[in-house]
C-alpha cells in the first residue's frame, strides 16, 4: 500500500484528531466533501441535488463511540432525519455506522438502536442502508444485516466490499436474503491476509461482483467514481437486458458531480451520499488517503485562512 495512503488512513483513527476536529468545525476543506454541520444544512445540498435529478444518502457523521448515551441519541438523530426527510418531502434515504450506534460497546445495544431506526424507516416507507466499516467490524454488521432484513424486509441493506477476499462467499450465504446491496470497492486499511493488496485485483474482484448481483436480480447500488467500471456495467446491463430500475449509480458529494449529472441525464438512476455533522475528521481522511492529490487543496485551504 503507498505510504501516503496509509499514513492517512492511521491517522484517520485517531481519536484526539477528532475530537479537535468536533470543536473547531469544518477545516481543511473538509466542506468540499461534507454537506454541514447540521441536518438543515445537509437537506439543502440534498434539495439541490434532487433539483439537478439525483436521489440522496443522507449520514449523519460519526464513529465509535464511547459511551451508551451517545450511541442512543446518534440514533435518535438518525430517527428524526427520517422524519424530517418525509415531512420536507427530499428524496433521500439513510446510511448508518454501527460504531456509532454502539456495536463496539455491545452488540444488543446496537441492536436496539438499529431496530428503533429501521422501523421507523419501514414505517415511514423509507430505506437504511448499513454502511461496511473495518475487516473487525465485518461479520457483526452482516449478522445485524441478517437479523434486521429477516424483522423488517425490504427496508435495510448492507455495503460489501470487493477488497476483501470473503465478499463473494458472503454474497452466495446471504442470497436467501434476497438482499439490496451497496458494493464499493473498499475504504480501510487492511492485511493482505484478508483484503486484496493490488489495486488491479481489487478492481477485477469489484466488477466480479457487480456482475454477479446484477445477474441474481436482486438490487445493486453501485457505488465508484471509476469511469471504466462505470462504463462497464451500462454495456454489461444493456447487453443482458437487466432494467435500470434493478440497480443504481452511487458517488460521494463532491466528487465527480458532472458524471452524476450526466448519468442522471442518461437514465440512470443516481444517488449521492452526503455526509454531514460535526464529527468530519475520519470521514474526511478516508477521502484524502483514496487520492492523496487531494492533500493539495487541504494546503490551499490552509493558506487561504
Ligand atoms: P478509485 O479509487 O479507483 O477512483 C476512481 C476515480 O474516482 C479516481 O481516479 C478519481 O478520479 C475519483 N476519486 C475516487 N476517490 C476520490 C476522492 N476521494 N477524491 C477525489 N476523487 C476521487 N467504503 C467502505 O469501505 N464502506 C462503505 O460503506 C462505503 N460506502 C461508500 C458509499 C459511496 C456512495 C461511495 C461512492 C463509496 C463508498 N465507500 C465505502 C468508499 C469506497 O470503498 C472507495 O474507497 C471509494 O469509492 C473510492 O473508490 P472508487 O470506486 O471511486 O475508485
Amino acid at each position: 500500500m503507498p505510504v501516503m495512503r496509509s499514513i492517512l488512513l492511521q491517522l484517520s483513527k485517531n481519536r484526539a484528531a477528532t475530537r479537535a476536529a468536533r470543536r473547531y468545525g469544518l477545516r481543511m476543506g473538509a466542506e468540499r466533501f461534507v454537506a454541514g454541520e447540521t441536518l438543515e444544512a445537509a437537506l439543502k445540498k440534498v434539495r439541490e441535488l434532487n433539483g439537478l435529478g439525483l436521489m440522496a444518502t443522507l449520514d449523519h457523521l460519526g464513529e465509535f463511540v464511547s459511551g451508551a448515551e451517545e450511541a442512543s441519541a446518534a440514533a435518535e438523530e438518525i430517527v428524526q432525519a427520517l422524519e424530517t426527510i418525509q415531512a420536507t418531502d427530499v428524496d433521500a434515504n439513510v446510511s448508518v455506522k454501527l460504531t456509532q450506534l454502539g456495536l463496539d460497546l455491545s452488540y444488543e445495544l446496537c441492536k436496539d438502536n438499529m431496530r428503533s431506526i429501521v422501523a421507523k424507516a419501514k414505517q415511514l416507507g423509507n430505506f437504511i442502508r448499513i454502511d461496511m466499516e473495518d475487516y473487525a467490524r465485518n461479520e457483526p454488521a452482516i449478522a445485524m444485516f441478517k437479523e434486521l432484513r429477516a424483522e423488517f424486509g425490504r427496508h435495510v441493506g448492507i455495503v460489501l466490499q470487493a477488497y476483501l477476499y470473503k465478499t463473494e462467499s458472503d454474497m452466495d450465504r446471504l442470497h436467501s436474503f434476497a438482499p439490496n446491496y451497496r458494493l464499493v470497492k473498499g475504504a480501510y486499511q487492511e492485511p493482505p491476509d484478508i483484503a486484496f493488496p493490488f489495486k488491479a485485483d481489487v478492481d477485477r474482484n469489484f466488477v466480479h461482483i457487480i456482475e454477479k448481483q446484477l445477474q441474481s436480480a436482486h438490487y445493486a447500488a453501485i457505488a465508484t467514481h471509476d469511469e471504466q467500471i462505470i462504463e462497464h456495467v451500462k454495456a454489461y446491463t444493456a447487453n443482458l437486458d437487466i432494467p435500470v430500475t434493478q440497480f443504481e449509480f452511487q458517488m460521494l458529494y463532491g466528487i465527480r458531480s458532472q458524471l452524476q449529472q450526466q448519468l442522471a441525464g442518461e437514465g440512470y438512476a443516481v444517488r449521492v451520499y452526503v455526509p454531514y455533522g460535526t464529527d468530519w475528521y475520519g470521514y474526511f481522511m478516508r477521502r484524502l488517503a483514496e487520492r492523496p492529490e487531494n492533500l493539495n487543496f487541504v494546503l490551499k485551504s490552509m493558506f487561504k485562512r
